[in-house]
């Protein structure tokens, strides 16, 4: 063993401790990745490309990097000063354009006056932000002082804020006074005072970006304007010399247990990963106008809306505003104004075009599109085929890119131009990942759990305070030998991946990563409710709805207390989780030892057959939940709710 650890130092660079992976293809991604990352600029070259014995990854080991310097400083010195990075819209201001010379001066401008008020290299910076000019700047503030940054999504109410700020410790939250959805002021900071109130956090300042002008009750010892943090004087912040290792950001996301995990990434791995997908997935030109419409307080918004352009140099979109406000072809127009040549959405949004009809579409010109991207969910092939002919006039390639907030970028996606496409299949791995279809026991099999073969660059590298859920989750289901998604896939004949859903009790509602476990959590903290269950059914443009059935404890039925529980998951976990449906039955189905069975829940309601009911306890309760269900699901004018992107 130490003879083939010393091989691999010598001949790759590689320190390699883990025998069951088969170790040419290892050799061969890892060959890939070191190439890949010298498109990167580093302060000093690494000296070791990986260190891997399961679940401990560590990538270019001994190089030191800067996130903002590679999306800033580096353009800058190659003459782009005056090209927009951002282009911004709101539903509510004028357009806003940073040029790369313009967002540069205000990152050093905030990272100054981040450092003037204490933050340090290495502690966590929190935000709380809509998709304005400001949240990139802050991100990429963090990033040049060394703080990870740790966004937390718009949507999550104060509850949500109050225990990431808990368990994370972060002493400072940048937020924006409020912002609009269709006319609608959200107020995020009067969110934050409410989570703050609570007391048990170590926040200490609250910075606030004035986007709408509202009057607010400032905290005089916490709460600072963004614009009198910055430090105007003329010289730069010089950018720190991360260990690529370091923490690059930590991002919240649902797993099969009651609490969400604070994903951490580190700096040169994602930075590495990000920007060859990009390239590879998207045939990047210099002169693409790209827009993801994800938020930035996801991995996609990240990845693909902040990191992956600025890397690569070109102008990224932010747009702050709903769908269909003022009119439901603000999309469209907002393509023909900036013409922009790369458009990135997920399938429950397309799912919400096709619904509107397509004469919001054909008021535009946006022949400037080039190529789309598609994200989150697998796309149906008749959406497909709408988005590829209605939107992409047939001349632009489809890309469907399957990852993950723990992978952090891309794994599989077609390349234009090499991919032969199939609506419907995110097709095939791209270079650098060994991705496998596997049983139980760990055998290649055509449709079981979807897997990663070892480590690669931009993998998480663990769960912020819980590294036993970390290799449990990820690493412990063979052996360390592969990385389990949750997903279940097939591969087809051609060795096409065709992505089913996942397997564990998460569910993506409008794209959005949403564990039961969670929601019964919340759920069950309301003092009427004795136990909870969460279940999804399908919906056409959500993909998936939530049901929540509760049982209550005796004499405890309030009128309303169904809205009440509504209200409390919104509150509790986000605007995008409030259930379709709370349902109070008097009892669950349960087996003879009185474990709730949630599968004839899900299949009840769906219209399902049940299947074997042989050891269920309490059959007589079917029906009777099928009657409750029946009764509460009646849907009258139109509900749903827009999606809030992924
Ligand atoms: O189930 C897969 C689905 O989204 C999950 C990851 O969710 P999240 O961490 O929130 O990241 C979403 C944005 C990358 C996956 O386990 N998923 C993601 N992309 C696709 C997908 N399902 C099918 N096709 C995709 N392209």
């Amino acid at each position: 063993m130490l003879k083939k650890m010393y091989f691999f130092l010598l001949v790759f660079g590689v320190v390699y401790a883990h025998d069951d992976v088969c170790q040419n293809d290892f050799q061969e991604h890892i060959v890939y990745w070191d190439k890949q990352a010298h498109n990167l600029e580093w302060f000093v070259p690494w000296h070791t490309t990986v260190t891997w014995q399961a679940p401990d990854a560590q990538w270019f080991l001994g190089g030191k990097i800067n996130a903002s310097y590679n999306c800033l400083d580096r353009h800058i010195k190659e003459g782009l000063s005056e090209k927009p990075a951002l282009i911004c819209r709101s539903e509510y201001g004028k357009d806003e354009i940073y040029t790369y010379g313009k967002l540069y001066e205000e990152v050093c401008k905030f990272a100054l006056g981040l450092k003037k008020i204490g933050v340090k290299k290495g502690e966590f910076v929190a935000l709380y932000m809509p998709m304005v000019a400001e949240a990139v700047v802050a991100l990429l503030a963090c990033a040049r002082i060394g703080a990870p940054h740790m966004v937390i999504f718009g949507g999550i109410g104060s509850d949500g804020i109050y225990d990431r700020l808990k368990e994370s410790k972060a002493r400072y939250i940048i937020t924006v006074d409020g912002t609009k959805r269709r006319g609608r002021v959200l107020t995020h900071k009067a969110t934050i005072d409410k989570a703050l109130s609570v007391g048990n956090n170590c926040v200490e300042k609250v910075i606030i970006v004035n986007k709408l002008g509202l009057s607010l009750s400032l905290n005089e010892s916490r709460d600072i304007w963004y614009r009198d943090l910055l430090i105007h004087d003329a010289y730069a912040c010089d950018p720190e010399w991360m260990d690529a290792e370091d923490l690059l950001f930590m991002l919240y996301t649902s797993g099969s247990t009651g609490k969400p995990k604070g994903i951490l990434h580190s700096t040169g791995g994602y930075l590495v990963g990000v920007y060859t997908t990009f390239a590879m997935a998207f045939d990047i030109k210099s002169d693409d106008i790209f827009w993801s419409t994800s938020d930035i307080g996801w991995i996609t918004g990240h990845s693909y809306a902040v990191y992956a352009p600025l890397l690569y140099g070109i102008t990224t979109v932010l747009y702050d505003g709903a769908p269909d406000y003022p009119d439901k072809d603000c999309f469209w127009k907002l393509i023909e104004d900036y013409k922009i040549t790369l458009f990135y959405t997920a399938p429950t949004a397309i799912r919400m075009f096709i619904k509107w009809g397509n004469e919001h579409i054909e008021k535009h010109d946006i022949s400037s599109l080039r190529l789309l991207g598609s994200v989150g969910e697998t796309i149906n092939p008749e959406v497909w085929k709408w988005y590829d002919t209605v939107i992409g006039g047939g001349r632009c390639p489809i890309i469907d890119t399957w990852f993950q907030t723990e992978t952090g970028c891309f794994v599989i996606a077609p390349i234009p131009g090499v991919t032969t496409l199939k609506p419907g299949s995110a097709t095939r791995p791209l270079p650098g990942y060994d991705v496998a279809i596997l049983d139980e026991q760990g055998n290649e099999v055509d449709k079981g759990f979807l897997a990663i073969k070892g480590p690669f660059p931009s993998m998480l590298r663990g769960i912020f305070g819980d590294y036993d859920r970390y290799k449990k989750t990820y690493w412990s289901k063979w052996d360390g030998r592969y990385y389990y998604t949750g997903d279940e896939a097939i591969r087809d004949a051609n060795g096409y991946i065709w992505i089913n859903g996942r397997l564990d009790d998460v569910l993506k509602i409008s794209g959005h990563r949403i564990g039961c476990a969670e929601v019964e959590n919340v759920v069950v903290e309301h003092p009427a409710v004795a136990e909870a269950v969460a279940v999804g059914i399908d919906d056409a443009i959500k993909g998936t709805e939530l049901v929540v059935f509760v049982v209550l404890k005796e004499h405890t039925y309030t009128k309303d207390i169904e809205n009440i529980i509504k209200y409390k998951v919104s509150s509790g976990i986000g605007v995008y989780a409030r259930p379709l449906h709370v349902i109070v039955v008097d009892q669950f189905p349960k087996n003879h030892s009185g474990k709730i069975m949630r599968r004839l829940l899900r299949d009840l309601i769906a219209g399902k057959p049940l299947g074997d009911l042989t050891t269920l306890e309490n059959p007589y309760v079917l029906d009777i939940i099928k009657e409750c269900y029946d009764r509460v699901n009646v849907r009258g004018i139109e509900t749903i709710d827009f999606p809030l992107f992924i």
